[in-house]
């Protein structure tokens, strides 16, 4: 299994990947994606199997803060510190970069996951003004 950057050339198989492991929404459409790439270079990774996508992170920085998305491991390759190697990856350019600050909002079931990756937990509530349909709709 490799690591390597993402492309915009990964788009086609990455949206099938989210939409089998994880979820897609309107902010994964092929103009969000380059534009997001195009922000961020080098910030976004895939892991691979023979050229099989099992695991995906999304970087970005804003010149103070480092955001992590669409981290995801394939569901038959879950528990094999793929996710461990990728947010490593991830945190490390970020901090390369002088990201400050990395914050995640996560779901309760994925806080150990985080804490074994370096997080720490906040007294904090994510709160959010959404006008996509993300978290809600999976398609
Ligand atoms: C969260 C996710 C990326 C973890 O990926 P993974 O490749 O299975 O995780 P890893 O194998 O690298 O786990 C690293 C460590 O965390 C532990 N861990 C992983 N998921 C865990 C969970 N849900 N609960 C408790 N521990 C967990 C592993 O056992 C491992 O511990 P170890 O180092 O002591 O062996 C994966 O479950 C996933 O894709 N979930 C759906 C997408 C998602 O929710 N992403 C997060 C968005 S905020």
């Amino acid at each position: 299994m490799k690591i390597r950057e993402i492309n915009f050339e990964d788009y086609e198989s990455l949206i099938k990947f989210w939409k089998e492991n994880y979820f897609i929404n309107e902010m994964d459409s092929p103009d969000r994606f380059k534009l997001f790439l195009e922000k961020n270079p080098y910030l976004s990774f895939l892991m691979e199997d023979n050229g099989k996508i099992v695991g995906t992170v999304l970087g970005s920085f804003d010149g103070r803060r480092g955001y992590i998305q669409k981290l995801v491991t394939h569901k038959e390759y879950r528990r094999k510190r793929i996710g461990k190697q990728l947010i490593e990856m991830v945190v490390k350019e970020l901090k390369s970069l002088g990201a400050l600050y990395i914050p995640i909002s996560c779901e309760l079931g994925n806080t150990q996951f985080f804490e074994k990756s370096g997080f720490k937990k906040t007294n904090q509530m994510a709160m959010s003004i959404s006008n996509s349909t993300y978290p809600y709709k999976k398609f």
